[in-house]
Parts: C-alpha cells; sequence; structure tokens
C-alpha cells in the first residue's frame, strides 16, 4: 500500500483506539493564540499528538500540540490545538496530515481558525473575519501520486468555504450581535512577514487577510469532500510604507489573537448546535 496512505492509517487507528467510540462529525483547527478555545471543550480526551505514530509535533509559537475530543456546547467534536507549518520545515503532506486523519474518523465538516494580518484598510485589530476565498501561494499539498482513495486528480475550488456554512456563520453573528467581516485569505510560506511593498502587491490582487497556513488544509479538505468554514482572527495591521514598527513577532500576534477568543467562541457555539 502507499506509505503515505498507511502512516494516515496508523495515525487514525491509534486515535480511534483512545476513543471509546465517540465519532464526531465536526473538528477544527486551531491556530496562533486560539487555542484557549479548547478551554470550552467538555469531556475531554487528550492526545497529544507526539503519542499519535506519524504525527509531528508542533513547533510554532503558541501551538499546543493536541489532538483532543470532547463536547462543545453539547456536540461531539474533534480539535487540533496547534496546527502544523510549511515554515516549520514539515513536507506539505505532514502539514495536512491532521486533516487526512479527520476523514479517516469519519469527519464532515472543518472549521479553520487562524491569526492573521489585515491587508484590507478596513480591518482593524481583534476583528473575526469570515473567509470567503483564498490565494494559494504556497505549494500545493496535492502535488505527487494522486491519493485516489480520498479523491480526484483535479478538485475543484470554485466554493472551497462552504456557502451554507457561511451563511450560517452571518445568521448566528446577527442574532448574537457579533460583527462578522468577510474577506479573502492570502497565503505564503512565511516565516518572514510582508515587506510593504509585497502588502501593497497582495492587496491589489485582492488579498484582504494575510498569514502562512489554513490553505492547505483548506485543499486536502476539499480534496477528500470534507466541507470547510475559515475564519482568521486580524492580530496586525499589515504596514504599507517603510516605517519601522516594534510590533511583530510570533508572541505579539498570540497576545492579540487571545483576545478574539471569545467571540469565535460565541460565534462557534451557536453554529454547532445549528449544523
Ligand atoms: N502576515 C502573515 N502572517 C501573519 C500576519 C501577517 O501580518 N499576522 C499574523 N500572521
Amino acid at each position: 500500500m502507499d506509505e503515505r496512505i498507511e502512516r494516515i492509517n496508523r495515525a487514525a487507528e491509534y486515535i480511534r483506539s483512545r476513543l471509546g467510540g465517540r465519532q464526531p462529525k465536526v473538528a477544527l483547527i486551531l491556530g496562533s493564540g486560539l487555542g484557549p478555545i479548547a478551554d470550552s471543550i467538555q469531556d475531554k480526551i487528550i492526545i497529544p499528538y507526539k503519542d499519535i505514530p506519524g504525527f509531528p509535533v508542533s513547533t510554532a509559537v503558541g501551538h499546543k500540540g493536541n489532538f483532543i475530543s470532547g463536547t462543545y456546547n453539547g456536540e461531539q467534536i474533534f480539535a487540533m490545538q496547534g496546527r502544523f507549518h510549511y515554515y516549520e520545515g514539515y513536507p506539505m503532506e505532514t502539514v495536512t496530515i491532521g486533516v487526512r486523519v479527520f476523514k479517516k474518523l469519519g469527519i464532515d465538516f472543518l472549521f479553520v481558525f487562524n491569526a492573521a494580518g489585515a491587508a484590507n484598510p478596513d480591518f482593524e485589530v481583534g476583528d473575526m473575519v469570515m473567509i470567503t476565498d483564498h490565494i494559494n501561494m504556497m505549494p500545493n499539498p496535492l502535488i505527487g501520486p494522486n491519493m485516489e482513495e480520498f479523491g480526484p486528480r483535479f478538485p475543484d475550488m470554485t466554493c472551497a468555504y462552504d456557502l451554507e456554512l457561511q451563511k450560517l456563520a452571518l445568521d448566528c453573528a446577527g442574532r448574537l450581535g457579533l460583527d462578522v467581516k468577510k474577506g479573502v485569505y492570502f497565503g505564503s510560506t512565511g516565516p518572514t512577514y510582508e515587506t510593504p511593498a509585497e502588502v501593497r502587491f497582495f492587496r491589489s490582487v485582492g488579498a484582504d487577510l494575510l498569514g502562512m497556513s489554513t490553505i492547505p488544509e483548506v485543499i486536502v479538505a476539499r480534496h477528500c469532500g470534507i466541507r470547510v468554514f475559515g475564519m482568521s482572527a486580524v492580530t496586525n495591521v499589515c504596514n504599507t510604507t517603510n516605517t519601522p514598527v516594534n510590533f511583530n513577532d510570533g508572541h505579539d500576534v498570540v497576545n492579540q489573537a487571545e483576545k478574539v477568543v471569545k467571540g469565535i467562541h460565541a460565534l462557534l457555539s451557536e453554529m454547532i448546535k445549528h449544523i
């Protein structure tokens, strides 16, 4: 068998053996500073990534490294508390392993959360921005022999971010009185932040949010038919001029993202009840 698939199967089987028959349909991936959302999960089974065969460990700032099973507002879910990034040096197959493991475990819906910089001048630090589309400037995670059992060689990406989930999010936000903006996420490898010239360029081609994650997970999820909802927490407004800033190491991003946790928690609790 394809050794990539053997690795996914080994990880999924190990996790299944620890779950006592739980079978959620929804999974979350929590990025920089958003790990505390996992504090709201009840009846937790916590499996550190280091215990899962074939799983890497998260090395990024603010990424804990736990696979969690539990309930969120009464509904069964999985959560990855901490994700893997291409800039950490992992191949794309490793960056996205969690998504294919979710698929093997029966997940139908994936909620991806990240910290992002704002290229859109209308956005402010602390905004919650629903991702409506993306521009991928990282290597595509589906390069290589196609894993036929997961999906087709040339997956459609016209509605990568599920339209019904977007509508549900806006309905829920309206009921809760939460301000949710919409934007296109532009993903590059990092680990450098963008130069002002790059920010101006990316903005001019339609970027609202700049980040270094998420898109590989979304591509792999869409390849295998998982429906995706994405949301960014705006942690900084990107600089468009060459003026020195004293902001922008990973710790600042984590600190700012933590301020958005409450809003995301409220929205997610409401959405999960209506899926
Ligand atoms: N650029 C890229 N990634 C980021 C940023 C940014 O400004 N802020 C948080 N993640």
